[in-house]
């Protein structure tokens, strides 16, 4: 098989980037280890930043966003129960977020996939990249047991953080960054009403709570956890009292109660790897880089990383010049870098770290308070959380 372009991994970042590469007459194959299902399964955040939601629209897949999806022009933050909220649209001149999970957008993906003539094999075992460093490299692996190669131009690693093709990348070439949170998300869906029609980011002295949503009938919160809680150990009672406790009377008021149908615990991590690209393999997404889910820029990044790329390698094609694709990584990383910084500012304002002191808690609260009441702060905040243009 032959074709210009090998995509591992179908997630957000591998299929976005194979509409816009079909959008642009270029051949693509995208390899992906699981099967359909388990992709489009994974529960993750679901807040769309303009690009994501303009690239939605640019890709013909937006109609049933803007028909289900909710339109947030604001956010609240919590320091012991006080809510107050960021106008981010006014702040923003305009700018909103849109509340749409991922799992609803992977659904549009996948089904515009085959009538728009996609190619993706699912279940593709033992992927493997070769002769990355010279101009043909291939891609090996094995589908109902036989054995395949895909030989192409370029290979693109849109395979996650425990995918193979960074690992393909010779020892010494790349230089990670990294930091390990000391503690997890709790998170829930139950299909109760949200206690606001925004979300709700609540620093507690008990610990981190976020109040967030699905639709106006199915709620997402999650509260920060010890590293090694066991999920056994959180009934649903147990879970809304927590909650309620760290969200406040106002907002714990408003919360409606009710069983759970996903309940799991996830670990945080800022993690980025430098360069981008090694030869004709280039990485986007989280093969390159992890953020913590505080301020929901995972799958927003992964797709600022494949418009780049998409962009790039339309100019290689129709132009024949390499400039681009040099340049992808660099510019690519700039974005990463400022949104890392938002990530982990978010993440520090909000959670309490076992490792500190009163000091730091006093910090926090007095920090929060300055938001309030500044508008220069809160401008800060919002233009960040809508989302940082594509330079
Ligand atoms: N071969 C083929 N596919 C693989 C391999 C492999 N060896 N390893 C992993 N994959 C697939 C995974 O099964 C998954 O479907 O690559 C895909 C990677 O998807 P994500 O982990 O979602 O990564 P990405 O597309 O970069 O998503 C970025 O969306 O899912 C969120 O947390 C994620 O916020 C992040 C954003
Ligand atoms: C979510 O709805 O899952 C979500 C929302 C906002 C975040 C993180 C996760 O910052």
């Amino acid at each position: 098989m032959r074709t210009q372009i090998a995509i591992i991994g179908a997630g957000p970042a591998g299929m976005f980037l194979a509409h816009l590469l079909a959008a642009a007459g270029i051949d693509a194959v995208v390899l992906e280890r699981r099967d359909r299902a388990y992709v489009e399964g994974r529960v993750r955040a679901g807040v769309l930043e303009q690009i994501t939601v303009d690239l939605m629209d640019r890709l013909g897949l937006g109609q049933r966003m803007r028909r289900e999806g909710l339109v947030h022009g604001g956010t609240n933050l919590a320091a012991d129960g006080e809510l107050f909220r960021v106008d981010m649209a006014e702040l923003t001149g305009g700018s909103t977020v849109m509340v749409y999970g991922q799992q609803e957008v992977m659904k549009d993906l996948f089904d515009a996939a085959q009538p728009r003539g996609l190619s993706i094999v699912f279940d593709a075992d033992e992927v493997a990249l070769h002769d990355i460093d010279t101009d043909s490299p291939s891609v090996t692996f094995r589908q109902d047991g036989v054995e395949r190669r895909l030989d192409c131009d370029f290979v693109i690693g849109c395979d996650g953080y425990h995918g193979v093709s960074r690992a393909a990348i010779p020892e010494g070439v790349l230089k990670t960054f990294e930091r390990v949170y000391p503690f997890g998300w709790l998170g829930i869906l139950a299909d109760v009403p949200p206690c606001d029609h925004e979300l709700i980011y609540s620093n507690h002295e008990r610990g981190f709570a976020l109040a967030s949503m699905r639709s106006p009938t199915r709620s997402r919160y999650y509260i920060q956890c010890a590293l090694d809680e066991r999920i056994e150990d959180w009934s649903d009672d147990r879970f809304w009292d927590e909650l309620c406790l760290r969200l406040g009377d106002e907002a714990a008021s408003r919360v409606t109660r009710g069983p759970s149908f996903e309940k799991s615990i996830a670990p945080l991590r800022s993690f980025v790897t430098e360069p981008m690209r090694h030869g004709r393999l280039f990485l986007a997404g989280d093969a390159a880089h992890i953020v913590p889910p505080t301020g929901a820029k995972g799958m927003n990044l992964a797709v600022s990383d494949v418009i780049m790329l998409s962009e790039a390698l339309t100019e290689y094609y129709g132009e024949r010049s390499s400039a681009g694709i040099d340049g992808y990584s660099a510019r690519a990383l700039a974005r990463v870098w400022k949104a890392e910084r938002f990530s982990w500012w978010f993440t520090s304002l909000t959670h309490r770290f076992p490792d500190r002191d009163g000091f730091d808690r006093k910090m926090q609260v007095a920090e929060l308070a300055y938001i309030r009441g500044s508008r220069a702060a809160q401008v800060t905040l919002a233009e960040n959380y809508v989302g940082l243009p594509l330079v």
